[in-house]
């Protein structure tokens, strides 16, 4: 990693000082404790995972929320973090978290840059997924979840496929 990782407290303190909301914080935080759990379920489970880093993209995922609730968070979570110098690894994180990613057709019609909004590493898989297990900061089940998205978008939204993807793929990989 080129960048220098932040620690968890110097991660809190960033997120305080663009203005995060002290709910956004605590949402991030248990994030991050369920984020760092399955990380090290997958570890024991024989996959490769830098924990330190899924810790901390955890904590920054939401930054965005500093600026805006809505979908554009990701974008704009990554470009502060840009800003701020973060390591590239956190910026993805940060930009891949939403739902179970974005499409590249839903992408432009967000009139996002055109590039890829879906997790592809472990540790961004990982985050995504522990945030859909997060509302507020209250625990909740991925059923729950899909309930959630399918009430929100539709029962046929592509994005309830991806986050059952998600949920697959983690279940798999990390023996949960
Ligand atoms: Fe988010």
């Amino acid at each position: 990693m080129s960048k220098i990782l932040p620690s968890p407290e110097e991660a809190l303190k960033i997120l305080k000082e663009v203005g995060c909301s002290a709910d956004v914080i605590k949402h991030c935080e248990a994030v991050a404790n369920i984020a760092v759990e399955i990380a090290k379920k997958c570890l024991v489970n024989g996959v490769a995972v830098n924990i330190n880093l899924v810790q901390i993209g955890a904590l920054l995922h939401d930054i965005g929320r500093s600026k805006t609730h809505s979908v554009h968070h990701a974008v704009v979570g990554a470009e502060i973090a840009r800003s701020l110098g973060l390591p590239e690894q956190v910026i993805r994180i940060i930009e891949r978290h939403v739902g179970g990613g974005i499409s590249v057709e839903e992408a432009l019609e967000l009139g996002w840059p055109n590039k890829n909004y879906v997790p592809e590493t472990i540790e961004e898989k990982i985050v995504a997924y522990a945030d859909k297990l997060v509302e507020g900061s209250k625990i909740i089940s991925i059923e729950e979840t899909i309930e959630r998205f399918k009430n929100e978008l539709g029962k046929d939204h592509p994005a309830i496929k991806r986050i059952k993807r998600l949920h697959k793929e983690i279940s798999r990989m990390c023996g949960l």
